[in-house]
């Protein structure tokens, strides 16, 4: 056990443990192995490339038993769960409750991604700015709810949701009224419940705060690529790319949105004794009636995190055992370096519908390339295990300059058939973005 918060008042010494397989996890490996504070870093499952920063150990991540006897077993300081799937299952709870700190909310809290609908709540009792919502519950009332919500956006595409986890993809924003029933009929027919939106005008943003229930502490905004294709065409992905900071976000934005929206759900969920410790991610979009909340997340957002890491110079894993253990008002103000981050996501063929996985990844071990659906085979070869394969990241002094820097290392890795955009960051290099 190391001396976490320790007699001398120094963090140092820690055993952290990493839960997820995805570039996120990459990204916090890469930043909590580069923590003098930090003696031991493993994750579980982990993948072809933390294993290289990070002892790998097999867990099952939507088992809270499973993960807590992990912790307890490999006598981790501190858990840092990165995926929602073992948030909402209860992963913190079980942790903290063996003893061990863990940077997560419960999952009572995780409700805030994992149900729109509680999400919803929250947001009303806040008065946090966001989208009026049509709960759908049934067939009946879906065809009503597209009347009200056309009304009420005056026209502008249906935006109709699934109710529940969908990695991203659960949502479809459409002009074309039978494809949004034909969607909602869908959800439905699986067996959950569906929210009609109104739609939201003006460019997206994701903003990340720490919380340890009662502060926030706000990291840079990002922004990331959700379509699947060139120019904002193709289905809705888990992330195609993204880009931070925002050279184009007005003055004050961050300040407005700790003001107006993180801190008062922070609050409001205290207020229900049900304290938001963790990460809390505002999906915002800047329309021109002001900024309103498009979801929230319970959890570090992938691939954005690959962009706001790398720019924080404050060691990581003090900042989240911090959050984890209510003294995030202790900590300085962060630290940033200058300039800019930029990643590129390769997905694999057939992303996201239908990804082909199995095929040998080659050129992926250098810096920056973070490893998403990765697997080393007993063979040594690394091997395509998911729809998205690898995010490559840079840093640059300048948007323009890590955008390069990222497209170069995306020249260098060898998936057969693999997709990238090739325009992450490009609107805003050229300065085509402009909130209203
Ligand atoms: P979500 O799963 O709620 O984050 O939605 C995924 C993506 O769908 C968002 O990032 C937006 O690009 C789009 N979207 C969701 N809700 C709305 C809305 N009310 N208006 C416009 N676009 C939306
Ligand atoms: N980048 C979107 C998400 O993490 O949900």
């Amino acid at each position: 056990m190391g001396s976490t918060g320790s007699f001398d008042g120094r963090f140092s010494d820690v055993r952290v443990l990493v839960i997820g397989s995805g570039a996120r996890e990459h990204a916090l490996c890469v930043a909590l192995s580069s923590d003098p504070a930090v003696t031991a870093l493993a994750c579980a499952p982990g993948n072809a490339g933390t294993v290289r920063l990070a002892e790998a150990r097999p867990v099952d991540v939507a088992d809270p038993v499973a993960v807590a006897a992990l912790a307890v077993d490999w006598a981790a300081d501190l858990v840092v769960v990165g995926p929602e799937v073992p948030l909402v299952a209860g992963a913190a709870d079980a942790v903290r409750d063996a003893g061990i700190a863990c940077f997560g909310p419960s999952e009572q809290a995780a409700q805030l991604e994992g149900s729109k609908a509680f999400a919803k709540h929250v947001m009303t009792a806040a008065e946090v700015p966001t989208a009026q919502a049509w709960p759908v519950g049934g067939p009946a009332e879906l065809e009503t709810a597209l009347d009200e919500a056309h009304q009420v956006s005056a026209g502008a595409p249906y935006v109709v949701k699934d109710d529940g986890l969908a990695a991203g993809k659960g949502v479809l924003v459409t002009q074309d009224r039978a494809a949004a029933v034909a969607h909602g009929q869908a959800v439905l027919g699986a067996g959950h419940a569906v929210l009609v939106e109104e739609y939201l005008d003006g460019p997206e943003v994701s903003l990340f705060a720490l919380s340890d229930g009662t502060t926030v502490v706000p990291l840079l905004p990002a922004q990331d690529a959700k379509r699947r294709d060139d120019g904002d065409g193709g289905p809705n992905t888990g992330g195609m790319g993204a880009y931070a900071p925002l050279p184009w976000a007005p003055p004050g934005l961050v300040e407005e949105v700790l003001a107006t929206v993180l801190q008062p759900t922070v609050t409001e969920m205290a207020r229900r004794g049900e304290p938001f410790a963790g990460l809390l991610y505002a999906g915002l979009a800047l329309t021109s009636r002001g900024v309103r909340v498009v979801e929230f997340n319970a959890r570090f957002g992938d691939p954005e995190t690959e962009v706001v890491l790398p720019l924080l110079e404050t060691p990581l894993a003090g900042l989240l055992h911090a959050a984890a253990t209510g003294t995030l008002a202790d900590q300085p103000p962060l630290r940033w370096r200058d300039g800019a981050a930029v990643t590129v996501v390769v997905a694999a063929s057939g992303y996201p519908e239908r990804p082909r996985t199995g095929d040998p990844v080659t050129g992926a071990e250098g810096a920056g390339v973070l490893h998403a659906g990765t697997t080393a085979g007993p063979d040594g070869v690394v091997r395509s295990s998911g729809g998205r394969v690898l995010a490559v990241t840079a840093v640059g002094d300048d948007l323009a300059a890590a955008r390069q820097a990222a497209y170069e290392r995306v020249a260098g890795v060898r998936l057969a058939d693999a997709h990238w955009r090739t325009d992450i960051a490009l609107a805003a290099v050229e300065g085509r973005i402009s909130p209203p």
